[in-house]
């Protein structure tokens, strides 16, 4: 008999990104005759869209992927560099990988992603049973480093393309719950925000080729999933050869099928258009829900940052997001916390512009410092840890405080909510989201995974709703 082996992608965010750490298994894959590969992922979506495609690669290679450390050929951490803390967390996993590697010498670690793009050959000085080293635009040639590896020389390749999009790999949907997905639709990044190691460790921006979206959408709806997430880091600065620009890409994937959700991030406030708004507003399929990052209240800030907008435009792009699509867009937002020569009047700002635009929910940080950055270049990260923690921790429960007013102001409302799975906390209830990327529990009676359920709002946190599916006639009247 075959054997089958669980494979799965176990997803570890950032720290910062708060209480997010899951274990994500997909399809079980025959390992008979074949290598076993363990992939960790750190950071973004992007990340874990990339380790994908990396299990993908390494499938044509004659590997087949576990959730089993233990049993690997080969062991590869996708990470992530935004952070000094994210960084930290892999250095830590190393550590305990190497014991691993002491009982399995021929067992094979390998680097990938942000950080490996970052630190290149010295992580291989600092780390010495790293054996491969790859960054984000060098998967294709994964195969080739391992075997390399194999015959004890260190496999690196850090080339950073300008056309690479992968487009023509379909990804193994190792994080799957067979009902969202996500799809990358360009990478790198253009801007230079100078706080930020992504445009380092990413390279230039580009587009990949529409049509090959449209198919990889297409084909997920017709396995049966109901949700895409179209990902870039501006996904607004999308742009096929003068052709399609963002609103059209986000059209040709909502034509696909009413019963596709379509959602998209990363919103980039200086490039966001009324064009995008309209297509959202005009299709039911494309979520009410926009990722738009502030990063700060204050515009003298904002410019040090180099965010090319200030509070004036950051605020009537809110405003026309909620005069277009309505005021139940969902919205939510990242946030930095004392960045260089931030004062106390400008993170009260930041403060100022929560209370405002009263988001959902955000994502909030302290400043770290990154090395080659224009702002570790031209500014003294001169904010101490301590008041850099207490700005943040106000920020947060400022935040909490509005989420959970906004999350109260549905109760008593009926939302559509795709069931993506069972409730962490109990196998009687399903757990979906709303168009608005708030999460609804409900209990599960007949209602089956990838069903759109109409529940009733019946009690909340800052975090979840809960609530009761209606009966079709319930529903109606
Ligand atoms: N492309 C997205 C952001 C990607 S990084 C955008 O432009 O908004 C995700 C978030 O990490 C950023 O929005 C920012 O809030 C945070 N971040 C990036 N660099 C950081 C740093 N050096 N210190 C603290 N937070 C940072
Ligand atoms: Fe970083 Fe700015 Fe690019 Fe986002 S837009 S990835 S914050 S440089
Ligand atoms: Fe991290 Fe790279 Fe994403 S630095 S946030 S994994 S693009």
């Amino acid at each position: 008999m075959e054997q089958k082996i669980v494979s799965s992608l176990k997803i570890l965010t950032d720290a910062d990104k708060e209480a997010c750490e899951t274990v994500r298994v997909s399809e079980n894959e025959p390992a008979i005759g074949k290598k076993r590969l363990f992939i960790e992922s750190y950071g973004c979506q992007m990340n874990f869209s990339d380790s994908e495609i990396v299990a993908s690669v390494m499938r044509d290679a004659g590997y087949a992927t576990t959730s089993d450390e233990q049993h690997a050929d080969v062991i590869f951490l996708n990470t992530c560099a935004i952070r000094d803390n994210a960084e930290q967390k892999v250095r830590n996993r190393l550590r305990h990988l190497n014991f691993l590697k002491l009982k399995k010498p021929g067992m094979l670690i390998g680097v990938l992603g942000c950080m490996a793009e970052r630190l290149k050959t010295q992580l291989l000085e600092e780390e010495q049973m790293v054996d491969i080293v790859t960054g984000p635009d060098a998967y294709r040639d994964l195969p080739r480093l391992v075997q390399e590896a194999e015959t004890g020389q260190k496999g690196v390749n850090v080339f950073l393309s300008r056309e690479e999009t992968y487009a023509d790999i379909s990804p193994i949907r190792l994080n799957s719950n067979g009902v969202t997905a996500l799809v990358s639709i360009m990478r790198g990044c253009d801007n230079m925000c100078s706080f930020c190691v992504v445009p380092l460790t990413r390279g230039r921006e580009r587009s990949r080729d529409p049509y090959s979206i449209v198919k990889e959408s297409r084909d997920l709806f017709e396995r049966g999933y109901r949700e895409v997430t179209l990902l870039g880091q501006n996904v607004d600065s999308y742009k096929w050869e003068n052709k399609v620009n963002f609103a059209q890409l986000l059209e040709m994937v909502a034509l696909i099928d009413p019963d596709l959700r379509v959602r998209f991030s990363t919103s980039h406030p200086k490039d966001i258009t009324d064009e995008v708004l309209y297509t959202i507003k005009k299709y039911d399929n494309i979520c009410n829900y926009i990722h738009l990052p502030a990063q700060s209240g204050n515009s003298r800030v904002l410019e040090m940052m180099n965010r090319t907008y200030n509070r004036e435009w950051y605020l009537e792009r809110i405003d026309s997001i909620r005069r277009i699509i309505g005021e139940d867009c969902g919205i939510s937002h990242d946030l930095i916390s004392g960045f260089c020569s931030e004062t106390e009047e400008e993170h009260q700002d930041s403060i100022s512009l929560l209370e405002y635009v009263r988001f959902d929910f955000g994502y909030m940080f302290s400043y770290s410092e990154r090395p080659g950055t224009l702002a570790a270049k031209k500014y003294a990260d001169d904010i101490p840890a301590d008041v850099k923690q207490r700005r943040l921790a106000e920020i947060i429960e400022v935040q909490q405080r509005i989420s959970l007013e906004r999350n109260q102001r549905l109760i008593g409302t009926v939302q559509k909510v795709l069931v993506e799975g069972t409730s962490k906390r109990s196998e009687n209830d399903f757990s979906g989201r709303m168009d608005q990327n708030k999460r609804v529990i409900f209990p599960r009676e007949h209602y089956k995974i990838g069903d759109y359920v109409n529940v009733m709002i019946t009690e909340c946190t800052a975090a979840t709703l809960k609530g009761k599916a209606l009966t079709e006639v319930e529903a109606i009247f």
